[in-house]
């Protein structure tokens, strides 16, 4: 599949991203099975570890209206180099997304396509809860 459209979007979502602190904007878009998209930015507070991060923002989003199964999620920086998830959100992605496409979008807009078990190998999940 061509995500050129939905790294459009991620690169668009930085603009509703507030980071008042770090002045890093970060956007994000998550697409869902039948192919709708749920947008984000990064939120930051004064108790700098509340904040949350562009990709948690859209996929809670979208969890929020009930969504459950995505195809793939983009995240774009205004980085030379690629915006990569994070720890958190990459269990995160894994835990709520599962096996999707991860799409790295850097300032140039060019991509870099991830699944999420090579950003996260051996990943904790619920099977290690049974
Ligand atoms: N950030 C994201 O939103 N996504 C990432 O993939 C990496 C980092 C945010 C968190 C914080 O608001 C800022 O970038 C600097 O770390």
């Amino acid at each position: 599949m061509d995500y050129k459209d939905l790294a459009a979007k991620a690169i668009d979502a930085k603009k509703t991203a507030v980071p008042t602190y770090s002045k890093f904007f970060v956007g994000s878009a998550l697409l869902t099975e039948d192919n709708k998209i749920y947008t984000g930015g990064n939120i930051e507070t004064s108790s700098y570890g509340l904040t949350i991060c562009a990709e948690r923002t859209a996929i809670f989003k979208a969890f929020s209206e009930g969504e459950r199964k995505f195809k793939a999620i983009a995240i774009a920086g205004d980085t030379d180099g690629f915006c990569s998830p994070c720890g958190a959100c990459r269990q995160v992605i894994s835990d709520l997304c599962g096996e999707i496409d991860i799409i790295l979008v850097n300032k140039e807009q060019e991509i870099k396509i991830f699944k999420t078990s090579e950003l996260l190998p051996h990943a904790f999940s619920d099977d290690n809860l049974r």
